[in-house]
C-alpha cells in the first residue's frame, strides 16, 4: 500500500540489519565478542573464525591492550582467509555478569562506533538475538536534522550481517520491529515543531497507522467543541494550529483484554500566557514524546500481531501565548463534565491528557496505560533517566518492574493522600497545580486520577527526563529523542496477551 504523503522533513540514519544462516564470503569487518576474564582478555569461539585465525586474532587483540571490558571495542587486521579486512572486537565485560542490558549497550556502542565501515558480519546474537538486535539499531541511529547536504561516507551506517541459526528468526523479526517502532517514536520527537504540529501530527500518524493496519479516527477543533473536549480546546486555543484528537485501535479477532493506550501530545509548550523563560524552551518540541511513544506501540503491536485489543488516545496542542490564549483563573470544562480551574497555563499537559482518559474510559478498558513528559518534577525527584510510575498498585509496580527489566529505568511513586484534599478548588471542581511546591509530580497524578473510569487498572508514566538526552550519546542511547518508554509498554502488552 502506498505510504504516507505526509512524510517527515527529515528521519534518523540507522543501520541495516539482517540475518543469514551462513557468513558470506567476502565483508569488510568481522565483529566478535570478547570478555574480561580473571586472567584478562578472553575470546569465545565464533563460527566466523577457524582455531588457528581466533589463536592470532586473540594475539593481535592482546598485543594492542584489548581487556574485553564491557562497551571496549579494538578494531584489529583480519587474520589471512578470513574474508574480512579487519575484526572488530567488542567487550562484553564479565561473563557473569553478562545479561540483556550489558549485550544491548554494548551492541549499541559497537553501532555507534562502527559507521563508515560497511558490510560487518556478526555472531554476537549467539548471546542473546532481541539484545543484539534492538543494541544494533537502536545504538546505531543518528539524527542530524533536517540538511542541505547529505550523509558523509564515514557517516554511513554499517550493515551488519547477523550469522544464526534459522531457528532464532521469529525473535530476530520481532526484535527488529520493536526497535525500529522506538525509532519511529525518536523520529516524532526529534522533528521540530515548525514541521510537526497538531494537524501535520495527526495526518502522519493515520497513514503510518494505516499501513499497518489499525483503524483510524481524528476529531477536528469543530468535532472537538460538538463533542466536549473543553481541556484540549483550551490549551490549543492559543495557537493558529489548532488541536486534535487521534484515535488509533488495533482490534484483533482472538483478544480477550483491551488495554487503553494515551499519550501526552503537546507539540511545542511555551507554558502559554504562565511563559516559560527562554533559556531551553527548544527542548519544548519534545513535549509530544508520550504521544510519540504510544502511536509507536500500537504499530509494533500490529505488526508482532498481538492478541490484545489496543485503543490509543492521542490529544495533540500546541500551548502558546496569544490574545486567544486560556488565561490563569479560567475555568474550564473537561470531557465527561469534571470542571478545573486552570491557575497556570503550563501545566497542560494533563488538561488534555483528562480529555484524552475520560474518552478511553468510555470504552470500559481491562487496562489503562498513559505517558507524559508531565512534570519537571519528575526529573528532580528521579533524576533524567528513570521515569516515576504512579497508579494502580500491583499494576503500577509491575510496569516499574518491566521497565528495568527492558532497560527503560522506571519507578513505583505513590499518590500522595494530602493532595486528595489539597486538589480541591474555590472556583470549580478541581484546581491544576497545587498551592504548595511538595511532590509535583505526584499532584499530577492524583489529577489524572480523577478521570480515570472505576474498576481500570490504570498507570501514569512521567517520562519528562528520560524521553530526551541532552547529553552524550551512550551505549544504546543517542543524543535528543530516546524513545522511552515503547519497549516498556510492549512488553506490557505481550504479558496482558499471554494472560
Ligand atoms: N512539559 C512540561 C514538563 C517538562 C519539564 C517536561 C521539563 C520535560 C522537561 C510541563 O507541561 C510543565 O510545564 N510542567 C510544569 C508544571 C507546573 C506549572 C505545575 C513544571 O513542571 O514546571
Ligand atoms: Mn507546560
Ligand atoms: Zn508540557
Amino acid at each position: 500500500m502506498a505510504s504516507s504523503t505526509f512524510e517527515l522533513p527529515a528521519r534518523g540514519a540507522f543501520p541495516t540489519v539482517e540475518l543469514a544462516k551462513k557468513a558470506p564470503k567476502q565483508a569488510d569487518a568481522l565483529l566478535i565478542a570478547t570478555f574480561a576474564g580473571e586472567e584478562g582478555l578472553e575470546v569465545p569461539g565464533t563460527s566466523l573464525l577457524g582455531s588457528s585465525a581466533l589463536r592470532s586474532t586473540y594475539e593481535a587483540l592482546a598485543a594492542v591492550g584489548a581487556t574485553g571490558k564491557a562497551g571496549e571495542i579494538v578494531k584489529v587486521p583480519a587474520p589471512q582467509k578470513a574474508g574480512a579486512a579487519q575484526v572488530i572486537a567488542l567487550g562484553l565485560g564479565d561473563v557473569e555478569a553478562l545479561d540483556d542490558e550489558a549485550l544491548r549497550r554494548a551492541a549499541g556502542s559497537a553501532a555507534r562506533a562502527t559507521t563508515g565501515v560497511g558490510t560487518i558480519v556478526t555472531t554476537v546474537v549467539d548471546f542473546g538475538v532481541s539484545a543484539a538486535v534492538e543494541g544494533l539499531i537502536l545504538g546505531g541511529y543518528s539524527y542530524r536534522g533536517i540538511r542541505s547536504t547529505e550523509l558523509k561516507d564515514e557517516e554511513q551506517p554499517a550493515t551488519f550481517v547477523v550469522v544464526a541459526d534459522k531457528s532464532t528468526a521469529e525473535e530476530f523479526e520481532a526484535a527488529r520491529t520493536v526497535a525500529e517502532s522506538v525509532l519511529l517514536a525518536r523520529d516524532l520527537v526529534n522533528t521540530p515543531a515548525n514541521e510537526l504540529y497538531p494537524e501535520s501530527y495527526a495526518a502522519f500518524l493515520s497513514a503510518q497507522a494505516k499501513d499497518a493496519g489499525l483503524d483510524v479516527e481524528v476529531l477536528d477543533e469543530k468535532q472537538l467543541e460538538k463533542q466536549g473536549f473543553g481541556g484540549i480546546l483550551a490549551v490549543g486555543k492559543g495557537s493558529a494550529r489548532p488541536p486534535r484528537l487521534v484515535r488509533l485501535s488495533w482490534k484483533p479477532k482472538k483478544a480477550t483484554k483491551h488495554v487503553a493506550l494515551v499519550g501526552k501530545g503537546i507539540t511545542f509548550d511555551t507554558g502559554g500566557i504562565s511563559l516559560k523563560p527562554g533559556n531551553g524552551m527548544w527542548d519544548m518540541i519534545s513535549d509530544m514524546g508520550g504521544s510519540a511513544a504510544m502511536a509507536a506501540t500500537i504499530i509494533a503491536a500490529a505488526k508482532l500481531k498481538l492478541p490484545v485489543r489496543i485503543t490509543a488516545t492521542l490529544p495533540l496542542a500546541e500551548n502558546m501565548p496569544s490574545a486567544n490564549a486560556t488565561r490563569p483563573g479560567d475555568v474550564i470544562t473537561h470531557y465527561g463534565g469534571l470542571t478545573s480551574e486552570v491557575l497556570n497555563t503550563d501545566a497542560e499537559g494533563r488538561l488534555v491528557l483528562s480529555d484524552a482518559i475520560a474518552r478511553a474510559s468510555e470504552d470500559k478498558p481491562d487496562y489503562l496505560i498513559e505517558t507524559a513528559t508531565l512534570t519537571g518534577a519528575q526529573i528532580v525527584a528521579l533524576g533524567a533517566r528513570t521515569s516515576g510510575i504512579m497508579g494502580s498498585e500491583v499494576f503500577r509496580d509491575r510496569l516499574a518492574e518491566i521497565g528495568r527489566e527492558v532497560g527503560e529505568n522506571a519507578w513505583a511513586m505513590p499518590l500522595l493522600e494530602e493532595h486528595d484534599e489539597e486538589i480541591k478548588s474555590q472556583a470549580a471542581d478541581i484546581r491544576n497545580i497545587n498551592a504548595k511546591r511538595e511532590g509535583g509530580m505526584e499532584f499530577a497524578g492524583t489529577y489524572l486520577k480523577q478521570f480515570v473510569g472505576e474498576g481500570i487498572e490504570w498507570a501514569h508514566i512521567d517520562i519528562a527526563g528520560p524521553s530526551w538526552n541532552g547529553s552524550a550519546p551512550r551505549g544504546y542511547t543517542p543524543k535528543r529523542a530516546t524513545g522511552v518508554p515503547v519497549r516498556t509498554v510492549v512488553t506490557a502488552l505481550r504479558e496482558i496477551a499471554e494472560s
